[in-house]
Order: structure tokens, then C-alpha cells, then sequence
């Protein structure tokens, strides 16, 4: 069935070649997996498939339960299966002028010790700007497809990679190796990028940025049958692992891989000598607005494979290719309007809205300005005209205003004093903890500010807090104004309520089937990990990290819960913040100083010595630099026997010290968890969301490991783990994990490559011993 067609069916009759497609394509999928004898090929097969993703997309309420999309066995949880690459995938080493890429291709003759008239050819291939992709081919069938990851371990995307139109399931033709790991880019095209961006406006959704992000967000998917709706393209350019070599040069190499059925850029081109790059990079410079997908430069590659491995590489960069970067595409237009957004903590963000304006095949009409202060700095006005550029993955940004073109009436802007909110509150200018001021500008109505409420919502469903699928900011923001969601534990009394349900089917269109599977969505959450719990509150200064440190050192919800609101009875005033935030001033010493504010003697001692001498003749117990730093802070003896005085007056109960002590916490994060459970009303709907879940007590690291206990530094490349998996386990096993290396540090764990950690470590005298003694020592536990 064609698109058009789709287009014109009606509900009912979508369903019914829904229940059709769901029957053909189960019993294709058995002839072919189970008994090996396909009726119809892979091309057919595939038809098949897609025809069925587009009636979804067309008809998200018709999903069947029993749908071939979710067939495919979408892993249950959150993360995707790890997967370890045989053969890493590096990345490439930038030039950005042709002296940069003389040098390039001078060091490859110096190094292949090539006279100066020995041919020497190059592929030229447009850089896309997608995420990489590897596809395991095992007998001519694609096993298994990944991301890159962190160069070693990727995801595994198969399910959603297989729903890509470019990427066979089969390869074609003949010659290929019985294992052949293919590796190519994953993009969206302009067009694609714009289809999905406005199917999203229409849906209430959420749009990305730019083409790259939105390949990326779309790949990564939970549900494949959103991948499967989402115009990605795939191009292949390199390899992985091999079960025998199959070409002799990288040109021959995208020509059998065009020949087994694999799409290959068809921009790319085979060159002699060094002369011809630049041309070949002026040519595809000049095109690139008109391509209609985003490329970022052109990589240059030594043809001939066996001197690509004799040049090998210098650490994880090939020394046989290189990225020529093209510089950042920038338009001229119009500056609309500013719109000031709140964010979840009230913080206004000031967008900038643009007349329309395609900036090298995107259209932009966003740009972003950062805060009142780079508005200012810029001096952007309305009805300017400015310079917007786009980048490969980063928003949209002003370069500059065209000062000549600024109409002769234009006023600098100014930053609204009352916030957009419906509260209609007063803007306040954020303060750091020692009363600075910050750029930051806020909506002063916290949670009675409906904007912000709902932001927080949306932390809460999302990807690293409690990732509920169907709940985006379109179904959240209607589920606000209807009164049915305004905290989140009225997301999982959603479930129980029939009256909230009937809301969904009758005034939000909801069908039987979309309304039980939010319901599942919701219920497989309420079992949560205590890290995500913690995560998911929202509170400032507790990302992701944090709420993963306070998980482990808590274990349990109830036990975190209660020293946050013990923390809130026992928070120390604003005179013992001014004294514990200057710079330097760490636990010990300020312990130290309290005590002296306590019980004094204040009378000022000698009175011609400096102030750094009474200081320390007064409390020994401070090193010499933090009396100097404290005798420049206040002056005089009477200022800085005040100030410790009023800081102790205002001391931080015992409770609040504990909580602030933990891993990875501090002043900040304490006060900020403190002062949000000091609110009544933030902890009563903590209390409210807790008694809807089951929170799962968090992992305890061991102690009674060989590194429990010790600082751990890795440097180096690490040969038979990743960087994050040798992070994880040190951390399970009770050992801390530090990224530099001090007086404090235990031991180093150094791969090839180590550089100046290593030589600080022997200075140091610290221990230092290889992966395999690492891993020698952490066997078996
Ligand atoms: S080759 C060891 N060829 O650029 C070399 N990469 O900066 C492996 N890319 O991660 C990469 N087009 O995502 C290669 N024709 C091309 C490419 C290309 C885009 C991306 C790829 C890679 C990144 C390296």
C-alpha cells in the first residue's frame, strides 16, 4: 500500500490491514527464522514491515499488542545490552586549513618513506554528521548492529538498526567474508529532519535541534517501532572485524560494499596525489548546501590498504586518515522577538525568534541567547539583523548583529522584570551561596509556578529519572490543566483512577490500547531504583552523579529521606555560609574556626602584628596559606573575629554536617537538598510519591576487598575493559575512583600511553601497577 493510501484510510480500516499485516508478516518471520524456507524475499519482506510502521505512525492509537514492531523483542529495561567492539572504533584526527592537510599527507610519504614522485592515491569522502554504526554481517546475515559507544563497548541497537531502510538484512552479490562488521554513518537528511520535527510540533512532542541529534535520539530508542518511523538513512564507509581480508585498497573496498547491496556515498572519489584534496574539498565545499543532509568536512584516506597498515596508528587516531573541517554555516536574519522560557527550576532562558532562515539546508528559527547578560554583552536588539550559525550538534547561536543594518529606532532590550509565568512573579537575579550574583535570572514561585511544576514532570518521566514511554510534554502539560497529574505520585494513582482514564479515552482520544499501555508504562515503574528516586525529585545540584553517591552511601530510601529532613532542621544560616564558601577553606579548617567563634578569646592580642600572625597565634591549627587568605578577606581583627563569631552563632547542626559529608556531596548540594526538604509541601509530596513505590535498596559497595577503601587512578589505555567498566567495578568492589593523582591516592592502575600521571605517581611515590595486576588483584570478587 503506497503513502498516499495510508493517508486516506479510515480507522477501521487501518485496523483491519493492521490485523492483516501482523498475520503475514508473523508467519514470513517463521518460514524464514524457523524453517528456513522463505515464500518471499528480503526486499518483499521488508515492504512489508514498513508498510506496517507507517500505518502505525499514522494511527498511534491502533498499535496491536500482538504488533510485528513490538515483536522483535525490545530489550525490557532502560539500557541497552552493552557490546564489546572485537575491533575499536576510533575516531579521526581533524585539519582545518590545507597547511594542516599538507603536513597530513607529508608525514604519510615521510613515513611510507615514499620518493617525492612515488603515486600515492587517496579516497575523498564527505564527512557526514550522524553517529557511527557497526553491523555485524555472520554468513552474508546482519546478527547484530551497535553503536559506537565510547569507541569499545557500544549498545546494542540491533532491533532498531534493522528497521532502517538502508541497512540489509541480507547481503547481496557474492565474496563477502563469512564474518564482516560493517561500519558506516547513521543520519537523518534535511527533509527527514524536518518531516519528523513537524509530525512532532503536531503531536505536542518534543523537536530536536538539528539533524544529528535527532538521528541519535532516534536510534536510541527503547521502542523500535519508533526508530522504525523515523527517516533514517545509513551509509557504510569502514569495517570491523573480518574473518579473512576481502579488498586490497579502501576504494575497492566501497565498491564491493555497493556490490553486496550496502548503500555507499556517492560523493566519494578516488584521487592521485596530494594536490588533487584540495580541489576535491573546494568541490564538495561548494555543494554542501545543496546536498540535503548535513556533512561537517571530508576525510581523506590512504587507498592502498597495506600501507594503511604499515602507518598504523598514534594512540587511538589513525595516522593513514584525517577530517578536513569545514567551518560553521552562518545566515543573515531578522531577529523577531525574545521569548523567555522557564525552565524547571525557574531559571528564564531567553530564545531568540527568528525569521525563518535556512542555514546550510536547515531551516532555523531558534536561536539560542544564553542569559540576560550575554543579551546585553552582545547588545541584541529587536528587529536586528544577526548572524546565526549552526555547527554540527550544537543549538543554533547569534554571532554577532549586523550594526549597519539596525533600524535607526531600535531600543537595547530589555529583560522582563515580571515573569511569563501565570504567577506573574518578580524576577530575581540568582546569588551564589556567599551572596554573589549570578547571570541567572529566576521565576520566584517555585512549585506554585505551573511552569515549573510541569518542567519537573517531565525530569520525572524522563530517560534517566523514571522513564516512563507515552508520557511527554504534551500528554503531561494536558494532564496538568486537567487537574489529573500534578505531582508525581498522581502519575501512578493514574492506574487506580477510572475517572482520570476516562478522561483519556474521551476528551484526550485515547484508544483501549493506548490507554493500557501507559498504564504498563506507569506500573512496571513503580519498583525504582533508589538513585533514579533520588535523581527524579529534581532537586538543584543533585544530577545524576550525585544521586547515584547518595544512593550508595544511604542503601535505603527511607534512611536518605530521613537525614534530608533531619539536615533541614539542623541547616547553618547565611553568616556560616559567607565564612565556609571562601575559597580554600575546607571542613577541618572551618571546624577550627568555629570552635575559635564559639569560645573566643577575642580580645585583639598584639596590636601592631599582622593580622595572618594573630590570626594563627590564636587558632594554630590553620596552615599558613589559609591565615594569609583569611587576613586578606577581612582586614582587621575585629571583622574577622565577627564574622567567625556570627558563623558560629549560626553553625550547622550535626545532621546537616553528616549529609554534606558524603561522597561527592558538599555545602552546595547539602544546602540545597536541605532547604528543599525544609518546604513542608516538598515533603509532604515526597512522602505521597514514596508511598506509591517500591523503592529497591541500592547495591552496597564491599569492604572486604582488596581495594575497598583505596583511591584508584586509571591512566592509560586500558586493553581489556573500558574506562566506565573499570570505573564501575573499582567502585563496586569499595574502592574510589579519582581522575587525578595526589598524596591521597592509593594506587594507579597505568595502560599504555600513561603520560604525566604516571611520572606525579613516582614522585608521589605512589603504587602503580598494570591492567593485568588490576585484574589479578580484583579476582574472584
Ligand atoms: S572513517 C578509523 N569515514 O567521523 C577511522 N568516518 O571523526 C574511522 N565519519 O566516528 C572513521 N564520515 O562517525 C570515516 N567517510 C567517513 C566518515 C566518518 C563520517 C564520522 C564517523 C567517525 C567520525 C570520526
Amino acid at each position: 500500500m503506497a503513502a498516499q493510501d495510508i493517508e486516506h484510510l479510515t480507522p477501521s480500516e487501518a485496523a483491519a490491514e493492521l490485523e492483516r499485516l501482523a498475520g503475514e508478516i508473523a508467519r514470513h518471520r517463521t518460514l524464514y527464522e524457523n524453517e528456513a524456507a522463505p515464500e518471499i524475499d528480503d526486499a518483499a519482506f521488508d515492504a512489508l514491515v514498513r508498510e506496517n510502521a507507517a500505518l502505525e505512525a499514522r494511527f498511534p492509537n491502533l498499535v496491536r499488542a500482538d504488533s510485528p514492531s513490538l515483536k522483535v523483542g525490545a530489550p525490557p529495561s532502560s539500557q541497552f545490552a552493552p557490546v564489546r567492539h572485537g575491533v575499536p572504533m576510533l575516531s579521526l584526527d581533524n585539519a582545518f586549513d590545507d597547511d594542516e592537510v599538507a603536513e597530513f599527507t607529508a608525514r604519510v610519504r615521510r613515513f611510507l618513506k615514499l620518493g617525492a614522485d612515488e603515486p600515492l592515491a587517496f579516497t575523498v569522502e564527505p564527512k557526514i554528521d550522524g553517529l557511527s554504526a557497526n553491523l555485524r554481517y555472520e554468513k552474508g546475515v546482519l546478527v547484530q548492529g551497535a553503536t559506537r559507544g565510547d569507541g569499545r563497548t557500544g549498545e546494542d541497537v540491533t532491533v532498531n538498526l534493522k528497521t532502517v531502510k538502508d541497512i540489509p538484512h541480507r547481503l547481496t552479490g557474492k565474496g563477502w567474508p563469512d564474518l564482516i562488521e560493517v561500519r558506516g554513518e547513521v543520519f537523518l537528511d534535511h527533509e527527514g529532519f524536518a518531516a519528523m520535527n513537524a509530525a512532532a510540533e503536531a503531536a505536542g512532542t518534543r523537536t530536536y535541534v538539528n539533524p544529528r541529534n535527532a538521528a541519535s535520539g532516534s536510534l536510541r530508542q527503547i521502542d523500535p517501532t519508533i526508530t522504525a518511523r523515523r527517516p533514517l538513512r545509513f551509509l557504510a564507509y569502514a569495517w570491523g572485524e573480518l574473518s579473512a581480508p576481502f579488498a586490497a585498497t579502501q576504494w575497492e573496498a566501497l565498491e564491493l560494499f555497493k556490490a553486496w547491496g550496502l548503500p555507499v556515498n556517492p560523493l566519494s572519489v578516488r584521487v592521485d596525489g596530494a594536490d588533487a584534496l584540495a580541489e576535491q574539498f573546494a568541490h564538495l565545499e561548494e555543494r554542501r548546501p545543496k546536498l540535503g543532509f548535513d556533512i561537517d568536512g571530508v576525510v581523506y584516506k590512504v587507498d592502498r590498504l597495506d600501507w594503511q597498515q604499515r602507518l598504523g596508528f598514534v594512540g587511538r587516531l589513525p595516522r593513514w586518515a584525517i577530517a578536513h573541517k569545514f567551518a560553521p554555516e552562518q545566515a543573515r536574519t531578522i531577529l523577531n522577538d525574545i521569548e523567555i522560557q522557564v525552565g524547571r527550576t525557574g531559571a528564564l532562558t531567553p530564545v531568540a525568534k527568528l525569521a525563518p532562515i535556512n542555514v546550510g539546508g536547515v531551516v532555523v528559527q531558534n536561536a539560542t541567547l544564553h542569559n540576560a547578560d550575554e543579551i546585553a554583552r552582545k547588545d541584541v536588539r529587536l528587529g536586528d539583523t544577526v548572524i546565526v550559525q549552526r555547527a554540527g550538534d550544537v543549538i543554533p547561536q547569534i554571532v554577532e548583529v549586523v550594526l549597519d543594518a539596525r533600524p535607526a529606532d531600535s531600543v537595547p532590550y530589555a529583560f522582563p522584570e515580571i515573569c511569563p509565568c501565570p504567577l506573574k512573579t518578580a524576577v530575581a537575579r540568582e546569588l551564589t551561596a556567599a551572596g554573589e550574583e549570578t547571570v541567572v535570572r529566576r521565576c520566584t514561585g517555585e512549585l506554585a509556578c505551573p511552569y515549573q511544576r510541569v518542567e519537573h514532570l517531565k525530569l520525572f518521566v524522563s530517560r534517566k529519572a523514571f522513564d516512563i514511554e507515552g508520557l511527554g510534554e504534551r500528554q503531561l502539560s494536558a494532564f496538568y490543566e486537567e487537574g489529573l497529574v500534578r505531582e508525581p505520585a498522581d502519575i501512578f494513582k493514574l492506574a487506580r483512577n477510572e475517572e482520570a482514564l476516562a478522561v483519556l479515552r474521551e476528551r484526550e482520544g485515547y484508544g483501549e490500547t493506548s490507554v493500557r499501555n501507559l498504564v504498563a508504562a506507569i506500573e512496571a515503574r513503580r519498583a525504582i531504583a533508589l538513585a533514579r528516586f533520588i535523581f527524579a525529585l529534581g532537586v538543584r545540584h543533585v544530577g545524576e552523579t550525585t544521586a547515584g553517591l547518595l544512593a550508595r552511601d544511604f542503601e535505603e530510601a527511607d534512611r536518605f529521606l530521613d537525614a534530608c529532613k533531619r539536615a533541614a532542621q539542623a541547616q547553618p544560616g547565611r553568616d556560616y555560609f559567607d565564612l565556609a564558601v571562601l575559597e580554600g577553606i575546607g571542613p577541618v579548617n572551618l571546624e577550627a574556626l568555629i570552635a575559635f567563634g564559639r569560645n573566643g578569646p577575642f580580645e585583639d592580642p598584639w596590636t601592631d602584628a599582622p593580622l595572618a600572625e594573630k590570626i594563627g597565634q590564636s587558632i594554630p591549627r590553620l596552615s599558613k596559606p589559609v591565615r594569609a587568605r583569611l587576613a586578606e578577606h577581612f582586614g582587621d581583627w575585629t571583622r574577622f573575629t565577627e564574622a567567625v563569631r556570627a558563623a558560629a552563632d549560626h553553625n550547622a547542626g550535626e545532621a546537616f554536617l553528616e549529609l554534606s559529608r558524603g561522597q561527592g556531596m558538599g555545602l552546595v548540594a547539602a544546602q540545597s537538598l536541605a532547604t528543599y526538604f525544609a518546604e513542608p509541601d516538598n515533603a509532604a509530596r515526597v512522602d505521597r510519591l514514596r508511598a506509591e513505590l517500591q523503592v529497591e535498596p541500592a547495591e552496597k559497595p564491599k569492604s572486604d576487598t582488596a581495594v575497598a577503601g583505596q583511591t584508584v587512578v586509571f591512566t592509560g589505555a586500558l586493553e581489556r575493559m573500558t574506562r566506565d567498566e573499570a570505573k564501575a567495578q573499582a567502585e563496586r568492589l569499595g574502592a574510589k575512583v579519582a581522575s587525578s593523582v595526589s598524596k591521597k591516592t592509593d594506587l594507579v592502575v597505568a595502560g599504555p600511553g600513561a603520560g604525566s600521571k604516571l611520572k606525579t605517581a613516582a614522585d608521589l611515590g605512589v603504587k602503580v601497577i598494570s591492567e593485568d595486576e588490576w585484574l589479578a588483584l580484583t579476582a574472584g570478587t
